[in-house]
């Protein structure tokens, strides 16, 4: 399958994996502010328990006849507290500041603020955590009243069972919760993914040259995906299409001058005087350079195919472009007895492909020197009409009629039969060489309704 390609990756996985990172992220910072609340409820609860019993303790503080502080605890209240867990309980209770009065003299107290009823703190006693609340009053002789304090400590091993316990049913809940999304995106995915299999299944069952567009349903998000295969396919039909109608031409044309070489040299072979094996080779010899011409024109419609993927169009100026191109066609007009004349001044600038501007130009002139016989005049024109550039190939030959222009354009279309030999492939070239710069072919008569005008427009620079 594709997963073994370079590169290729799950929908569903990828999706889960965000999915599972980002949930686990969120998770992770809802435990940290979990553990705090955690904490705060822990140490709510029990501080309220240990404010109680040492208000209990301050209570049962009395000044006794002598002045001094007594107190007489009441166990119950420190209890209240042991009952919960394991949990150790220590207090002390101090008089004015410096008097120890009864409790624990080492366990550590803590101030208390102005204003506060209770002060509660963490702090250590015989090498284990405890949490603290001191509470500090008065009591009252009559005359004048003495302060006191008490200090009552637990250990925290209540308070950090419930904050454990708290963290570790936050902590089941998100795991729950991030399992919970991962099924439902398990699920989602694969019933969305459904018509994607659907679309790939109806694509394999097809026969390899069933180029129909795809009708499957597929989500909104696909389309676009299908759209595009869709119009491939309709693309890709149209190139097998002319591959198909090109290649079959193209063999049948080159197999009549094989046939014709084929026939001459068998003639040579039987032949018994050099004049008749010296006229045979130059009919075979002919019907080579015929195929000759047949590749070369099949060649170059397949370059322009290629063309059009990969653009090496630039800038030119046409006028020196055409009249170099021109030029060369001057020693063979001059042998068919044709005037080949040349009209265009300064500078006329498009962006084109100039090597197959320069084959465009080839076929019209040669087709200009083959058709329109011995004495015509043939002009090659370029000029620039507002806003484009328009290359002219004229002669005053017996041009084509009307009718048969549109034809004429067609791959293989020839004239008539015993005309020259051509390969039909002349003015199709012209067209798609056109068509690939966006240029507008016209075919007309040539001046005073004689001869055939050959005009290409290009947009100008
Ligand atoms: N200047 C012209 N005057 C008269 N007829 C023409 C002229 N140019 C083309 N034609 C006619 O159009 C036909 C098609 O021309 P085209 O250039 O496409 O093919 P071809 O010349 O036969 O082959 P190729 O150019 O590939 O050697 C020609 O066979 C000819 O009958
Ligand atoms: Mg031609």
């Amino acid at each position: 399958m594709t997963s073994a390609l370079r590169g290729a990756y799950s929908l569903r996985r990828r999706l889960l994996a965000w999915l599972l990172v980002s949930t686990a992220v969120i998770g992770a910072i809802a435990m940290v502010d979990t553990w705090d609340e955690a904490i705060d409820t822990a140490n709510e609860v029990s501080d309220r328990v240990l404010a109680g019993s040492a208000l209990a303790i301050a209570e049962r503080v009395i000044v006794s006849e002598d002045g001094s502080l007594e107190v007489d605890i009441p166990y119950v209240a420190l209890e209240m507290l042991t009952s919960a867990a394991q949990d150790r309980v220590f207090y002390r209770v101090d008089g004015p500041p410096g008097t120890f009065i009864t409790g624990y003299q080492s366990l550590p107290s803590i101030a208390r603020r102005e204003g506060q009823a209770a002060a509660f703190g963490d702090s250590s006693f015989r090498g284990e955590p405890i949490r603290v609340a001191a509470l500090t009053r008065s009591a009252s002789t009559g005359i004048n009243s003495v302060p006191f304090t008490v200090t009552v400590a637990e250990t925290t091993i209540a308070r950090q069972q419930l904050t454990q316990a708290i963290l570790l049913r936050s902590a089941l809940r998100i795991l729950f919760m991030i399992l919970g999304a991962a099924v439902i995106v398990w699920v989602a995915v694969t019933l969305s993914l459904r018509s994607l299999y659907r679309f790939s299944e109806a694509l394999a069952e097809r026969s390899p040259d069933d180029l129909a567009p795809i009708t499957e349903r597929v989500p909104n998000e696909v389309q676009g995906l299908v759209d595009t295969v869709n119009s491939f396919m309709v693309r890709l039909e149209g190139a097998l299409d002319a591959l198909r109608h090109f290649t079959g031409n193209a063999g049948h044309q080159l197999r009549t001058p094989l046939a014709i070489v084929r026939t001459h040299l068998a003639l040579a072979s039987r032949a018994t005087d050099l004049a008749e094996i010296r006229k045979a080779t130059e009919r075979a010899d002919e019907a080579v350079g015929g195929a000759e011409h047949i590749l070369a024109q099949l060649l170059l419609m397949a370059r322009i195919d290629s063309a059009s993927r990969s653009s090496t169009m630039r800038e030119v100026d046409l006028v020196d472009l055409v009249c170099g191109v021109t030029a060369d066609h001057v020693p063979p007009a001059a042998e068919a007895g044709i005037d080949l004349g040349f009209e265009g001044e300064g500078e006329v600038r498009a962006v084109v492909e100039p090597i197959l501007i320069g084959e465009l130009v080839k076929n019209l002139v040669s087709n200009a020197l083959l058709y329109a016989g011995s004495g015509a005049e043939v002009t090659v024109r370029v000029n620039a009409e507002d806003g484009s550039a328009v290359v002219e190939v004229e002669d005053n030959g017996p041009g084509i009629p009307a009718a048969r222009r549109e034809t004429v354009l067609k791959r293989f279309e020839r004239g008539e039969p015993g005309e020259r030999a051509g390969t039909g492939l002349g003015l199709p070239i012209v067209e798609e060489i056109a068509r690939l710069h966006g240029a507008n072919l016209v075919l007309s008569e040539g001046r005073e309704g004689v001869g055939l005008k050959v005009r290409v427009s290009f947009a100008a620079v």
